[in-house]
């Protein structure tokens, strides 16, 4: 499975299978973190045993408390924090629909009842529900690109295609509210018009769009 494979195979699943992540499958993707944690300065981490992070009454009313494990998301406090969380926990995303598993990114979660390792001065942002869907998610509703792009003159057929993955990026309540602007000096500015979840969703559709026009390659 390519990237952009990827990007149009995944979708928020709610409903797991109680199977557990095989073995060699947790390693790829302690692997995969470590690497990412490297690069983005964060401190994301795998739990493989979910615990009681889903037992809030609307995730259990959305399925999600058959997740069998869950990505925490953490990192040092910082003005960028949720963004990168964004930009490398949805690569991380990506590369888990690669292994055949699935993922929903989740906003509301117990934070008391989450098994995440949080140092000083670092931040649980939000969490990725992960394993065996029941089901593989659907596609879902979207906007148009002219309502989420801006470009000086014509749009480039690259920009369009980044533009295109962006629109298939997961996103709080699928809101949806980021716009991608492209200058007449060719320089790429991403606003969030949403909000405080905004930030996050912002570095997911950074991630897609980057993988969009060939910038961002995936492991
Ligand atoms: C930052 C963020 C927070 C989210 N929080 C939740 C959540 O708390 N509960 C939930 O069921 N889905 C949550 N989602 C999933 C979105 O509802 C989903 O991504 C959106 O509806 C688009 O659907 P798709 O992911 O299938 O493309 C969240 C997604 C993002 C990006």
């Amino acid at each position: 499975m390519n990237d952009i494979e990827a990007i149009l195979a995944r979708h928020s699943v709610r409903n797991y299978k109680p199977d557990r992540i095989e073995e060699d499958k947790v390693k790829l993707l302690r692997e995969r973190i470590e690497e990412l944690n490297k690069e983005g300065n964060l401190h994301l981490q795998l739990i493989e045993d979910v615990g009681a992070t889903y037992n809030r009454l609307l995730n259990r009313a959305m399925g999600l408390g058959s997740a069998p494990s869950v990505i925490a998301c953490v990192g040092k406090e910082s003005d960028d924090l949720d963004e990168r969380v964004g930009y490398y926990g949805e690569q991380l995303v990506l590369y888990a629909q690669k292994l055949g598993l699935n993922t929903c990114w989740t906003g509301t979660f117990s934070r008391k009842n989450t098994a995440a390792e949080i140092g000083d001065g670092e931040r649980l942002v939000i969490c990725i529900a992960i394993g065996y869907g029941k089901d593989q998610g659907k596609q879902h509703k979207s906007k148009r690109i002219e309502q989420v792009s801006e470009c000086a003159g014509e749009r480039p057929d690259w920009f369009a295609l980044g533009v295109e993955m962006a629109l298939l990026a997961p996103t709080a309540i699928n809101q949806q509210k980021f716009v991608i602007r492209l200058d007449q000096d060719g320089n790429i500015e991403y606003i969030n018009n949403g909000g405080a979840l905004g930030l996050v969703d912002l570095g997911i559709v950074k991630c897609h769009f980057e993988i969009g026009t060939g910038k961002l390659h995936l492991a």
